[in-house]
Formats: structure tokens, sequence, C-alpha cells
């Protein structure tokens, strides 16, 4: 399906934030658009502000004057709704309320022809729910854009019950054409990115809860080891604790309280207490022109000298932090063996979901030391251990020493299950999977919204293939055996890939 030509005008209802900024997008693009709003000094502020942008790109030498100009002179003021009769598309992106917008598509549906595209950019209402007060329902689709709208890639394109498939696939051609990288999602709640993301903030919300670290140790670990842009804290605290907080309420409300979702106390209490982030000054970190940034705990410095690393039989991922020893100067002594790694006293293995304390009793492991995930072992600077109650601290002390000797720098937090990144992917590739199993994306579309929404490393799917055959999914049913919660429960999706080796892209590596 061919995207709109550039001849079609666009609307764009609401003025505000979103609405300028997807009026920008699309002028840049080469459409003629209107912009409308209830207040005309809303549409005033918008074009101002599209100007505004334009010109600091001006200013930067990344865009010619003449074009700036021709951009800002194709957004044209509406300060009647009946103004944009002629309009092709009409994206509306006015207040979040469901009554509100179902009008204001009533009354464009006739006031428009019956061609027009209707659009909306809701993040959080059902586009099936606003469709149901429309004469042609399948002529309304979503189209969910990112904050800022110019500079974010993601476009959700949404589905909702009735939306015709080649109207939906037409937006999709679009905003590709406007340079963004639009997903299809059936209209679910969160539809992928507010859905999928939850557990990013969900999971170091209860680790913090339970006495694994502060915020700014955890969030140096999903940094520094996940390779996350930021960590949930800080990224929080940006975004607002306010905002992030009703979005998991809504998110959970919707899904019928699916412990999933269920919200923080953590963070209720940081929006009581009115420490919304960074614009209250006070979030789960200080912002006043005093405040230092606290730092990541990290442990003390050791070291030994042993120079064998024995390797017992297939590390999986691990093989990045063998491969990074046998650069140090380690010599590498390959075994038979179930993936453990020995250095000195000390047994290290990859956290598979179960206490460091758990899986020495039942494995027999004397001396374990667990290590977490990391995107890359091979260039990670941070990485958290557990170890076991039974481990002893000269076991503790040696593979401190050779995680240390490699570069790295170690955070040893308590003996919880699954650890940091590897606790958060397992249950973001949860989601992901459950998203994929219940039709709302494509594996393909799930990844891409989770890289071009939030900036994530690799798509959480993509990543849980890397780590090999069914190790997600274990990592989900320890957890799940853990905490007896249904929070953990595996994806049925991720439990058959298991059974059948393989992955969402490609055969799962073994
Ligand atoms: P905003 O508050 O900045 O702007 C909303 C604008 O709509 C205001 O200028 C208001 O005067 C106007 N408006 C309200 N009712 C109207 C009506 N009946 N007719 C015409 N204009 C009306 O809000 P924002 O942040 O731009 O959000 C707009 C929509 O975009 C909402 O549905 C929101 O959920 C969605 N969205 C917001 C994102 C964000 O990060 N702010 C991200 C993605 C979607």
């Amino acid at each position: 399906m061919n995207a709109l030509d550039t001849q079609t005008r666009i609307a764009v209802v609401g003025a505000g934030a979103m609405g300028s900024g997807i009026a920008q997008v699309a002028a840049q693009a080469g459409h003629e658009v209107f912009l409308f709003d209830q207040s005309a000094e809303a549409v005033d502020k918008g074009r101002a502000g599209i100007a505004k942008q334009l010109q600091r790109r001006v200013d930067k030498g990344k865009l010619d004057q003449a074009t700036a100009d021709a951009v800002v002179a194709r957004v044209l003021p509406a300060n009647q709704l009946s103004k944009l009769a002629t309009a092709g598309l009409v994206i509306e992106a006015i207040v979040e309320n469901l009554e509100i917008k179902q009008k204001v598509f009533a009354e464009l549906e006739d006031i428009c022809g019956e061609q027009v595209i209707l659009a909306t950019n809701t993040s959080s209402l059902s586009v099936t729910a606003l469709g149901s007060a429309l004469k042609r329902p399948e002529r309304l689709v979503g189209m969910h854009f990112f904050n800022p709208a110019p500079v974010m890639a993601l476009v959700e394109v949404i589905l909702g019950l009735a939306t015709d498939k080649n109207l939906a696939e037409q937006i999709h051609a679009t905003a590709a054409a406007w340079g963004k990288k639009p997903v299809f999602a059936s209209s679910t709640p969160g539809f992928i990115v507010n859905r999928v993301a939850r557990p990013f903030y969900a999971e170091s919300l209860r680790l913090m809860q339970e006495g694994a670290g502060d915020p700014a140790t955890l969030d140096a670990l999903l940094r520094e080891a996940g390779n996350f842009r930021m960590g949930p804290f800080e990224l929080t605290d940006l975004i607002g604790q306010d905002v992030n907080y009703a979005v998991t309420s809504s998110v959970f409300a919707a899904y019928y309280g699916d412990f999933r979702f269920q919200p923080s106390l953590i963070q209720k209490s940081l929006v009581d207490a009115g420490r919304l982030g960074r614009k209250s000054g006070q979030g789960f970190y200080a912002y006043d022109e005093k405040a230092e940034r606290p730092q990541a705990s990290t442990t003390a410095s050791y070291s030994s000298d042993e120079k064998q690393l024995v390797v017992e039989g297939n590390p999986g991922v691990l093989s990045g932090l063998v491969a990074r020893a046998a650069e140090a100067g380690l010599e590498i002594v390959e075994r038979d063996g179930c993936g453990l790694l020995r250095f000195g006293r000390a047994t290290l293995a990859l956290t598979d979901g179960r206490m460091a304390t758990e899986r020495s009793v039942t494995q027999g492991l004397k001396d374990l030391v667990l290590v977490d995930l990391a995107f890359d072992y091979r260039q990670a600077s941070r990485l958290a251990i557990a170890v076991g109650e039974h481990t002893d601290p000269a076991a503790t002390e040696d593979a401190l020493a050779l995680l240390q000797q490699l570069g790295i720098q170690v955070t040893q937090i308590s003996d919880l299950p699954g650890l940091v990144v590897m606790r958060t992917l397992a249950m973001l590739a949860n989601e992901g999977a459950d998203a994929v199993l219940q039709g709302v994306a494509s594996p393909a579309d799930v990844d891409l919204a989770m890289q071009a929404g939030l900036n994530y490393p690799q798509g959480p799917l993509a990543w849980s293939d890397r780590l090999g055959d069914g190790v997600v999914h274990q990592v989900l049913t320890h957890l799940q055996a853990s905490y007896c919660e249904d929070r953990y429960r595996p994806s049925l999706l991720l439990r058959r890939n298991a059974f059948a080796h393989q992955g969402f892209f490609q055969e799962a590596a073994s």
C-alpha cells in the first residue's frame, strides 16, 4: 500500500506538545498541514515552537534557512474545525479523554469527506472504543507518536477491531515516508511499548524494595552491564514519577489486575510525597544545584595469583567473559561439565533465576558465585554478583579478583533470584512474548518498537534468542518458583519455543 502523496493535506487537531510536533513532522515531509486547537493561543504557540525548533537547526548548520521557512509556511493555522474539510488525513492529539475525543471525531466525520482517514495519537485509550461512536469506524486508526515527535523515530500504528487493514497499511507507509519507523499493533492496553516496558521499571523497584541496592547502584548496573541508555530510576525521574506511576496503574487496571503489571508502593510513596522527579527538584535523586549524584556501590579490590580459568562444558553467553579472560592473559583450561567457570576457590555460574543459596544446595555446588547477565561481556564495565549463604568469603574474593583483573567493577548484591540485568531482560522478553502470543504484534515489531521507542540496546526477543535455547524460560520458571507469584509466570510462547529448541527469529543456540 502506497504512502499518502505530499499533495494530500494533513490536519492536526490539538496543538499541544504532541500535536505541534506531529504537524512539524508532516510539514517537513512536504505536506500542507492545518493546525487546529480549541485555543487559538495554543495554535500560535505551537507554530512559534515549530519555527523556533527549526531555527535552532538552521543555527547549528543542520538545515538551510529556505527549507526551514518553507516548512513553517506549510503549517497553516485553522480557527474552526470546519476549515479541515479538505484534509485527507486528520490526526487528533487533544486531551486524553474518551468522550471528548469521540465527540471531535464525530464532528470531523461530518465535516470531512467519506474518504478521510481519521487517526488518533492516544497513548492509553482503546482505538476500538473511540471508533465505536463513529459512522465509519473502519476509517479510524491509531497513529501513536512518541515525545518529542520530530525526534523519536517510532510510530505505533494501531488497529482497532473495525479498522480497515489497507488503511492501516497506508498509514504505516506514510509514517515510513515521513522518516519514521512504524510498527503495527492491535488495540490492547499499552499497545507495544507502554506494555512491554513495564518490567524495566517494575523489576528494579522490586529489587530495591528487597534490598538489592539503591537507585544509583541499580541504575549503574542496567547502564553499564545492560547497555540501557538510562537506568529505571533516573529515567522515571525524567519522565515524572506521577506520569510513570499513572501509566503503570492504568495498564494494571486495564489488564484486570494482572500481577505482571502491579504498581510499586515505593513509587506510590514518592508520588504521595510530591517527589515527582526532575520537575519537582526531587525524585529518587535530588536535582538542586548543590546535590551530588550518589555513587553506585562497588566492592573493594582484590587480587589473585591464579593464572588459570577452568571452563567446564559450554558456558553459553559467559563465553564472552572467557574470551575477555583469554585476552587478559589467563590460561583457559577446558573440561567437560555443565557450563561452570572455576577460578581459584570460586565456582562461577550465570544466574538461572534461582538464588545462589538454593542452587548451591540443590546442585551440590560449593562456593558458588552467581554472575549477572551483561549485554556484552567483552565490554561490560560493571557486573553484579551474588553469593550463597555457604559460600566461603575467600571464594568470593577470588571471583572478585577475576572480574576486577578484567577491568570490571563489581557490585555484590544480596542473594536474590535472577540478579538485576537477567531478571529485567527475562521479564521484558516475557511480556514481549505474550504480546506476540496474543497477536498484538509480530516479534520483529515488538523488538523494533522497544529499540526505536525507548533506545533499548537490542530488542528483548532477539536478546532472549541470543542467550540460547530455553535460557529465559528457565530463568522465569525459577523466578516463579522462588516467589510463588503469578507475576513471574512464563509466557506459553517461551515455553513452547524452549521445547521446540527454537527462538523468535532463528534456531536458538543450544
Ligand atoms: P497537551 O496538553 O500538550 O495538548 C493538548 C491540546 O489539545 C491543548 O492545546 C488543548 O487546548 C487541546 N484540546 C483539548 N481539547 C480539545 C478539543 N476538544 N478540541 C480541540 N483542541 C483541544 O497534550 P499532549 O501531551 O500533546 O497530548 C495530546 C495527546 O497525545 C493525548 O491523547 C496524549 O495521550 C497523547 N500522547 C502524549 C504523549 C506525551 O508524551 N505527552 C506521547 C504520545 C501520545
